[in-house]
């Protein structure tokens, strides 16, 4: 198989990371026979520095062009001490989720066995937890408008919106992933507050009895659905969440998995899909090789399976991640004074791969 992959390496630590990933791609290429080819492209603060806009118009040229789109990660300190900065690294990131179309993020959780001591929480809380978060990712209050200042420059909005057509084809995703799962799925929200919320919930309810009443369907508040989670994540299958509850949960859902340098995502949508690790650019750890490399190289597997339908290579790279953690080679986010780094791990899953 011959595919086009576009791939944006960001800030901080992303490059670091998705050189492992990218070698893990040509190790499958390699052993299965198929051929990759990757364009880079620039996106966030360094393509700020180079051009002086965080998403450029080649950027996105380059991944419409493309089978599949590889990303890393966005971030700099300089930006997040600067409230007032006009231009910002995360722009490019949200103008690229809308432009692509990217509307459904699916973030899968389920810990790995040898490692239930990595996560702060009791074992028997943990072990068995297998759940994933579908996360809406181009809608409320990220995108909607009005938001700014007054004239004043003392009062600041950011406006919540979303249409019933953005929640039906988000919900569409996640009953289609509870039917291949375990069949339950928990619709997020703040129903008892916001009026977008109860739109979800009307909507969801109305999609659910028409299209699924196979799939068992719930409702839980946010508030309550973060205590739910660290408390009895067994109780999870599919998630189902607007874009900022979304966010919030999935960073959670890392305490689930002993460490958010293990998580990675899908996004799917009109235009193509996008595959990144949920972390972010870790900019205090960039160019030290210690960031966990698995996130990202789990983002490549679920290319592989989703974008491409390569599952038997899907699995070949989850199961040499797998085998890693458990003969104890991984970066020390999951192995405390770990001996092994970024390009370690990376080489020793690559190394399991070919072999
Ligand atoms: C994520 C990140 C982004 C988000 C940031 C970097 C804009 O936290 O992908 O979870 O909030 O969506
Ligand atoms: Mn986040």
């Amino acid at each position: 198989m011959k595919k086009n992959i576009a791939v944006l390496p960001g800030d901080g630590i992303g490059p670091e990371i998705i050189a492992q990933a990218v070698a893990v791609l040509d190790a499958v290429a390699e052993r299965y026979g198929h051929e990759f080819n990757y364009e880079y492209a620039q996106i966030g603060a360094c393509a700020i520095d180079a051009c002086g806009d965080p998403y450029p118009q080649e950027t996105h040229e380059i991944c419409m062009r493309a089978d599949a789109i590889l990303f890393g990660s966005i971030g700099d300190p300089k930006y997040d001490n600067d409230p007032a900065a006009k231009v910002r690294p995360e722009q490019g990131l949200l103008r690229m989720r809308k432009s692509l179309g990217l509307y459904a993020n699916i973030r899968p959780v389920k810990p790995y066995d040898s490692l239930l001591d990595a996560s702060p929480l009791k074992n028997e809380r943990v072990a068995g937890s297998d759940f994933i978060v579908v996360r809406e990712l181009t809608g409320g209050i990220y995108f909607g408008e009005p938001r700014g200042r007054d004239a004043s420059g003392n009062t600041a909005f950011d406006n919540c919106v979303y249409s019933r057509e953005e929640i039906e084809r988000v919900a569409h995703v996640a009953f289609q992933y509870a039917l291949r799962r375990r069949g339950k799925v928990t619709l997020v929200d703040k129903a008892n507050v916001l009026e977008t919320s109860r739109l979800w919930r009307e909507t969801v309810k109305r999609i659910h009895q028409s299209d699924y009443p196979g799939v068992s369907l719930d409702f839980m508040f946010v508030d309550n659905a973060a205590m739910k989670m660290v408390s009895n994540p067994k109780d999870f299958d599919v998630i189902l969440t607007e874009n900022m509850f979304g966010d919030i949960l999935s960073d959670v859902s890392g305490v689930i998995n002993g460490s958010i340098g293990l998580i990675p995502s899908a996004s799917f949508g009109k235009e193509r899909s996008l595959f990144e690790p949920i972390h972010g650019s870790y900019p205090q750890a960039a160019g030290r090789d210690i960031a966990n490399p698995i996130a990202t190289i789990l983002s490549a597997a679920m290319m592989l399976e989703d974008a491409f339908g390569l599952s038997e290579e899907a699995q070949a790279v989850k199961d040499a991640c797998a085998k890693a953690i458990s003969d104890g080679v991984c970066t020390e986010d999951i192995i405390p004074g770990s001996r092994y780094g970024t390009k370690a791990t990376g080489q020793y899953i690559v190394d399991i791969i070919k072999a």
